[in-house]
């Protein structure tokens, strides 16, 4: 069975369950668990109830697709998404994006949580990713290519669309929520990174860092999808941060400032709706 093929029948299993198409896939980081909650909840489908898909394992993290509404936009969320240190391969931990395109979805929604680097930023602060480096995992797109779903050598100049940062932009300034900017950097982890790493990979360019979220955006631009993405910065990195990390250290920061990231995560997806 190739890539496509599995696409195919983990699509037809949703299918069998639900006939909802979204207008936008929401991927959910660390501290937006219960974002859910706020949904009008058309339909879930957990994990492991479609045959192929990978599943994820981190502890907070549940392993579902829910489909519904967002105001008026029509929302498929990952609640619980799929990493690279779990031991699963780049395609695996790309497929669920795939999928959200077979579904429909014309926009991908990435949220994470992520260490901050750059010396402006404090625990608790939202930050727009306007762009990536992902020079430090395997690309997601090694393999044969999928011609069904997208070109071999994509380019790589506007992975985050400049009209769905702008409504994003809009929707915190309306929210009063401070809007950081800046540059993510992927690490596979799960180690967290030494200060000598921090320190590279701010002489880098990157501005946070994080174990997820670049390939998917680079397998969603892949796909023909507009991309946008938010990191709540769950604490300062390494050698900048004052005490060793811990996850939970990551958790209780992303949990307390939950609220504001959810308020714009929903606000952000209602204006890109009507854009669409
Ligand atoms: N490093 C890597 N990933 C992270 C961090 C960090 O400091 N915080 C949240 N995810």
């Amino acid at each position: 069975m190739n890539e496509y093929e599995r696409l195919e029948k983990c699509l037809a299993a949703i299918r069998e369950r639900t006939d909802f198409v979204p207008d936008t896939a929401l991927v959910l980081g660390s501290g937006l668990g219960g974002f859910t909650q706020s949904v009008d909840i058309k339909a879930e489908i957990p994990y492991e109830d479609i045959p192929n898909f990978p599943r994820s394992t981190v502890e907070g993290h549940k392993g579902r697709f829910v489909f519904g509404l967002i105001g008026d936009a029509k929302v498929v969320i990952m609640d619980g998404r799929v990493h690279y240190y779990e031991g699963y391969t780049m395609r695996d931990v790309v497929l669920p994006a795939r999928l959200m395109r077979l579904m429909g979805a014309k926009v991908l929604f990435l949220t994470n949580a992520a260490g901050g680097i750059n010396p402006d930023f404090s625990a608790g602060d939202m930050m727009l990713i306007e762009d990536h480096i992902a020079s430090f995992v395997p690309n997601p797109l090694i393999g044969e290519n999928i011609d069904e779903i997208g070109t071999r050598f994509p380019d790589m100049s506007h992975v985050y669309d400049a009209d769905l940062s702008l409504a994003v932009k809009e929707s915190a300034e309306e929210l009063g929520i401070k809007l950081q900017k800046g540059v993510y950097l992927q690490l596979t982890g799960p180690s967290f990174e030494t200060p000598a790493e921090i320190r590279m990979a701010g002489r880098l360019g990157a501005d946070a860092v994080g174990m997820s979220t670049a390939v998917e955006a680079i397998a969603a631009n892949h796909a023909g999808m507009r991309v946008c993405g938010v990191s709540c910065i769950s604490n300062l990195a390494a050698g900048i941060n004052p005490t060793p990390l811990t996850h939970a250290e990551v958790q209780e920061c992303a949990d307390k400032n939950a609220p504001r990231f959810k308020a714009l995560v929903s606000e952000s997806i209602q204006r890109i709706s009507k854009m669409l």
